[in-house]
């Protein structure tokens, strides 16, 4: 028989029982460069990160992608920032217990609220310094306030860097297919 969920379970969950009410966060901070925030983080894989095989497990490198990307939207707003949306994902290469991974993470557009960051994932085997590419992906984070609304985002200075002027390009090509594939899926 089903045991009956106690009475004092919504008071024992931390979550907010409705989202906040959100009243236009206008004010918009000084632009930065995506230098100021770029990031590299580094994580030795370990046998609880792999199956049996010794392969890592999809959602061990996800939560990492997940992680790095999220010290990028922190350090530009330096503020509260939550993944709104992850692209889609190809693991091109497995990796491996006792191998290196190696993300680098960088803001390629912001839009007035949200940031879009791509993370490269690389592996590298220590023993032998081979590297190679292993993942690469494309986040969506929203800039947060204290009561948890959507709050302006400082603008991306890419003025004079031809990488980020080419990196924006391609993520507003992005934008707008994410877009559109929200549209046609609201559209049923
Ligand atoms: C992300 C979130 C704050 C957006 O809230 P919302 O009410 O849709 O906010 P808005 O409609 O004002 O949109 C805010 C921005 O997010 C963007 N956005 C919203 N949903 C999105 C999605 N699925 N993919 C990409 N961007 C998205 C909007 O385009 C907008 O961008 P802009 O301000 O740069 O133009 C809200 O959906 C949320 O809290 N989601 C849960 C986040 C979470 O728990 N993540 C996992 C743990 S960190």
């Amino acid at each position: 028989m089903t045991k009956p969920l106690p009475d004092t379970l919504p008071e024992a969950l931390s979550a907010p029982a409705s989202a906040p009410v959100c009243a236009g966060n206008l004010e918009t901070p000084a632009g930065k460069t995506a230098a100021q925030s770029s990031a590299t983080l580094t994580y030795q894989v370990l046998p609880e990160d792999a199956n049996p095989a010794g392969n890592v497990h999809g959602g061990v490198i996800l939560k990492l992608i997940d992680t790095a990307a999220g010290v990028v939207a922190m350090r530009h707003v330096r503020g509260w920032a939550v993944t709104a949306s992850i692209d889609r994902m190809d693991f091109l290469r497995p990796v491996y217990v006792g191998e290196l991974v190696i993300l680098k993470a960088s803001l390629n557009m912001v839009g007035r609220t949200s940031m879009e960051i791509g993370v490269r994932v690389e592996a590298e085997n220590l023993l032998t310094g081979d590297v190679r590419h292993t993942n690469s992906a494309y986040l969506t984070f929203v800039a947060l306030d204290d009561k948890g609304c959507p709050r302006p985002a400082p603008p991306l200075i890419v003025e004079g860097d031809a990488v980020a002027e080419r990196r924006l390009r391609q993520a507003l090509r992005r934008r707008e297919m994410r877009r559109q594939a929200i549209a046609e899926e609201r559209r049923g």
